[in-house]
């Protein structure tokens, strides 16, 4: 059979341009939502009287065949056929004759292909959400683990004040939590139906949009045919929250690179999530995060290059948007792949409390505690700030920590000093006098992993009335 737009031409397509052009090698990846698109669509012709029943029920019957065979791997594609929606037009009129040729009534490429993309990325965004909710949910339980771990807090990468483990896990869940939400919300400006804009002016036939949007699941249709074939917004979107989510894990990724170090020791990631050198028979590298984090440029390139692609392009259709696929398949793989690794590796992750003790008795992120003490006492916070400077400059001096000097040092410094600095020093005073809302102290830390439960279960319900639309 000669190409399905064959009419106006009088030579065949030159080979190389036939593969330059073609999208059947990625966007194969749509085979279903196309059937699903197609489907729905001659059920609406037949339904609108636009063709005759027993046609539509042809076309029916051979769409399934032709997803039957898709799911066994039976359908081969070909270039010449360009991309996945001629392909398995060209499979419905072999496996049913001409009258496949019906489908494609009242109908373009350029609202099917969108009416595909549509269909396909409001499932991965449900299942994105669900593998951020599951990763949540592993953060939730080490912080049950570690309400009593404490650890130095970091600015600057210099220790700065002692916190709860819980705390800084909990820092993640609401990430987590956001980047969830902004994929939830954006379901709303994915789940428009284009089909019905045809080419990009609307067609000569009755159809009815409306019909064909309530048999997908779709919550609306586009209210302007130019924009609903040139829209590719909910892509860009897509891509810019799985940007930040990328941002996300990477961050999360530096620290368990750090904190996996032999430096620190803060943690280890189980032998199951990490892998060995070819020449150092010592190493364990953590290689997930690691690529996580390298990963994370590439899903931002799909972000730069589809907005690239769209900058400047006129109204309506134009071949440059056939570039909006690889990106978003790309992303939505390296997505969901560092996802699914993430939740069981938290899961797993052997916490070393002590190290952790021991970093938070050796060191000075206790020295805010004692220029607060002063303040206690009626001197101002910024001359607080100056003797506990000094106070610390001798320590270093010294070889010491706060809590080795004896009271006559501390005298030397202030005559404010008294036998209760000593309690006020201790790393759980440190950190529960930081009893404020989102605050470390234990309290505030186990009420907030209630709050994250309450929101994680209210979240999952979303994903459970959204679950895999067709
Ligand atoms: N493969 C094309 C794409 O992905 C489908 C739409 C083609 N439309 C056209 N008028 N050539 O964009």
């Amino acid at each position: 059979m000669s190409k399905l737009w064959g009419g106006r031409f009088t030579k065949g397509t030159n080979k190389l341009v036939e593969e330059y052009t073609a999208s059947i090698g990625f966007d194969k990846a749509l085979a279903e939502e196309d059937v699903q698109g197609s489907l729905a669509h001659v059920t609406m012709l037949g339904k609108c009287g636009i063709l005759p029943q027993e046609d539509v029920e042809t076309i029916k019957e051979g769409l399934q065949k032709v997803l039957e065979k898709l799911h066994a791997g039976e359908v081969e594609f070909s270039v010449s056929d360009e991309d996945i929606h001629m392909n398995i037009e060209k499979h419905l009129i072999q496996e049913i004759g001409p009258v496949g040729g019906k489908l494609h009534t009242g109908r373009s490429r350029n609202d099917q292909v969108a009416t595909d993309m549509h269909l396909y990325l409001r499932n991965r965004v449900v299942e994105l959400t669900d593998l951020l909710h599951g990763l949540q949910e592993a953060l939730i339980e080490q912080a049950k683990d570690n309400v009593e771990t404490i650890l130095p807090g970091y600015t600057h990468l210099q220790r700065a004040q002692p916190i709860l483990f819980a705390h800084h896990l909990l820092a993640y869940v609401s990430m987590f939590r956001r980047d969830a939400e902004r994929l939830t919300d954006s379901y709303k400006r994915i789940n428009v139906l284009p089909l019905g804009a045809g080419a990009l002016a609307g067609t000569t036939f009755p159809i009815d949009r409306h019909f064909v949007a309530e048999q997908l699941g779709f919550d609306g249709v586009y209210e302007n045919s130019l924009d609903a074939v040139s829209d590719r917004d909910f892509i860009v979107e897509f891509l810019a929250n799985a940007s930040l989510i990328m941002t996300h894990l990477s961050r999360l990724s530096e620290e368990l690179v750090l904190w996996s170090s032999t430096e620190f020791s803060f943690v280890e990631l189980d032998d199951a999530f990490c892998t060995g050198s070819s020449i150092m028979p010592q190493k364990k590298n953590p290689d997930v995060p690691e690529l996580v984090r390298g990963k994370t440029g590439r899903v931002y390139g799909n972000l730069i290059g589809l907005l690239t692609v769209l900058k400047s392009l006129p109204l309506a259709y134009n071949k440059d948007m056939q570039e909006d696929k690889e990106g978003m398949f790309d992303t939505v793989a390296t997505l969901t792949g560092a996802l699914q690794l993430f939740a069981p590796m938290i899961a797993t992750m052997k916490v070393n409390k002590g190290r952790m003790r021991e970093a938070v008795n050796t060191d000075f992120s206790n020295a805010t505690d004692i220029a607060d003490f002063l303040v206690g006492k009626g001197l101002p916070f910024r001359q607080a700030h100056e003797v506990i400077g000094k106070t610390v400059l001798y320590c270093i001096n010294e070889g010491k920590f706060l809590l080795d000097l004896t009271m006559d040092e501390f005298k030397q410094f202030s005559p404010l000093f008294d036998e209760n600095i000593y309690a006020v020093l201790q790393p759980e005073a440190v950190v529960n006098a930081r009893n404020v809302y989102g605050g470390t102290a234990t309290v505030q830390v186990q009420a907030a992993i209630g709050r994250a439960e309450v929101s994680l279960l209210e979240a999952k319900k979303w994903v459970a009335e959204h679950a895999a639309k067709l």
